[in-house]
């Protein structure tokens, strides 16, 4: 299969050019001008991207797709989730797994979380994705599985939390040395940031206070109990000398002490999501239960913090936009209706993530090239996968996408893919959307037709990382 894009403008981190780019079975094979005459015109498939632009697939680093959670399980599986990321132009997506908390001695394998994740996503992803690795117990046994899925299974990110004590919290102790693990091996430590066991005391004297409300999930998890995390964990990194990767980072306050750590020289990295950039704390008086839409973890934070947010993304000090895509419906939000601590932290994100950070772009609050940066190439360096993906060059993978930068659409969960059955964004209109997406060389979507096929995405063992 050979396909030409032609007539483009090619966006990458550092350049935006004319240009036409040409794909040649799962890659891409050339990037100059009139290439169709260069090839003699002989392609399976043109596509005329005049007034478009070209960009590299979107990488969304932060997905959790059939994932069990809050008692239940998130909306989308491998199928759903990946059909409705390739929607949105995201062309890869790293999910997380999970290390298993079962008894005997095999029982908190990171091996054994990593084959049920590959028994949820083979034969169903239709877009590539890969694996990183949440941690929820360090034993000798488990530093040594890190070594071995950090150099042979391409698994080469952990996730570990200062969060959710009786779930996923660890403490520092195991922080630190999973922090040193990585710093001998190459892989990549990402924080979730908050003080759990903290938000845990200011919940039960809520509760004991009789607030039921969805608004009291983000009003017991106080920005300041992110940074405070986000200052330790930092501080962690630094002592043992490894880089650091703050994920879904939502308050000024954690901003700040990953600035502070960035200008000591930690290397500390951070990524937020476009629910933080574009929703804030009024989202929870939604009348009627409408609240629990917008429960995740951190929780969306006071109008104003926004702003923080975006200046983090032009300067530099967040590296990545991911969706921390974590769907529920709302017959398992109401599973929280008489306490708010019982809904299930998260929403869906995945297929809006290009559209919402593209209105950055029209509003002039991050240029063209940093959009593609925090979409994809910043994603693909950070987490192991830079050359094949997130970028034009030839040689690449063909994952590609012709984005229309005039195309209205307006978000609403009656179109969405995701099988949520609510959006966040319910009603807002956006200015461009993609009309093209390949992956790996292949149209799997064009316009609002799914030209993909289930199973067609393949797992990424991914390389460390390049931060
Ligand atoms: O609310 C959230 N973020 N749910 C998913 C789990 C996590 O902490 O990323
Ligand atoms: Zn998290
Ligand atoms: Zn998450």
């Amino acid at each position: 299969m050979r396909t030409l894009i032609q007539h483009g403008t090619l966006v990458s981190p550092t350049d935006t050019f004319k240009a036409d780019l040409v794909m040649e079975g799962e890659t891409i094979a050339a990037v100059g001008t009139d290439l169709n005459a260069l090839y003699g015109g002989k392609f399976d498939k043109i596509v005329d991207a005049t007034g478009k632009y070209v960009i590299p697939g979107g990488i969304d680093v932060h997905t959790h797709l059939d994932m069990p959670f809050g008692g239940t399980t998130s909306a989308d599986d491998f199928e759903s989730g990946t059909i409705a990321a390739a929607f949105g132009g995201t062309t890869s997506i790293v999910d997380f797994a999970i290390q298993p908390m079962e008894e005997g001695p095999t029982g908190s394998s990171l091996h054994k979380g990593l084959s049920t994740w590959h028994e949820k996503a083979a034969g169903k992803a239709v877009i590539d994705y890969g694996f990183h690795m949440i941690t929820r117990k360090v034993t000798r046994e488990t530093l040594r599985e890190m070594d071995e899925l950090t150099k042979n299974e391409g698994v080469t990110s952990f996730k570990l939390f200062t969060a959710y004590p009786g779930v996923f919290y660890v403490d520092d102790a195991a922080i630190f040395r999973a922090m040193r693990q990585t710093g001998d091996n190459g892989g990549l430590i990402c924080m979730h940031a908050e003080n759990g066991p903290v938000i845990d005391v200011i919940i039960e004297e809520a509760k004991a206070r009789g607030e039921t409300l969805p608004e009291w999930h983000a009003l017991t998890r106080p920005p300041r109990l992110e940074g405070e995390a986000s200052h330790r964990v930092l501080a962690l990194a630094e002592v043992a000398k490894v880089p650091v990767y703050i994920v879904h980072l939502s308050a000024a306050e954690a901003l700040e002490e990953v600035r502070r750590a960035r200008d000591r020289g930690v290397r500390a990295y951070a990524e937020t999501c476009p629910q933080y950039l574009y929703l804030d704390h009024r989202n929870y008086q939604e009348p009627d239960f409408g609240g629990s839409k917008y429960v995740m973890s951190p929780p969306l934070r006071m109008p104003g913090n926004e702003e923080h947010l975006w200046r983090g993304l032009q300067l530099d000090d967040l590296q990545c936009v991911s969706t921390d895509h974590c769907p529920f419906c709302m017959k398992e939000k109401r599973l929280g209706e008489a306490d708010f601590s019982k809904i299930p932290n998260g929403a869906p994100g995945v297929e809006t993530r290009l559209y919402l950070t593209f209105q950055g772009v029209l509003s002039g609050r991050i240029t063209l090239n940093r959009w593609v940066q925090l979409n994809s190439t910043g994603p693909a360096r950070l987490f192991g996968l830079f050359g094949k993906k997130g970028t034009l060059a030839p040689g690449a993978d063909g994952d590609v996408v012709v984005w229309d930068p005039a195309k209205k659409h307006t978000i609403r969960a009656a179109t969405q893919h995701t099988r949520a059955d609510y959006n966040p964004y319910e009603g807002r209109e956006v200015v461009g959307a993609p009309s093209h997406v390949f992956s790996r060389g292949k149209l799997v979507v064009e316009g609002d037709k799914f030209l993909g096929r289930k199973g067609e995405g393949k797992f990424l063992k991914r390389g460390t990382t390049l931060a």
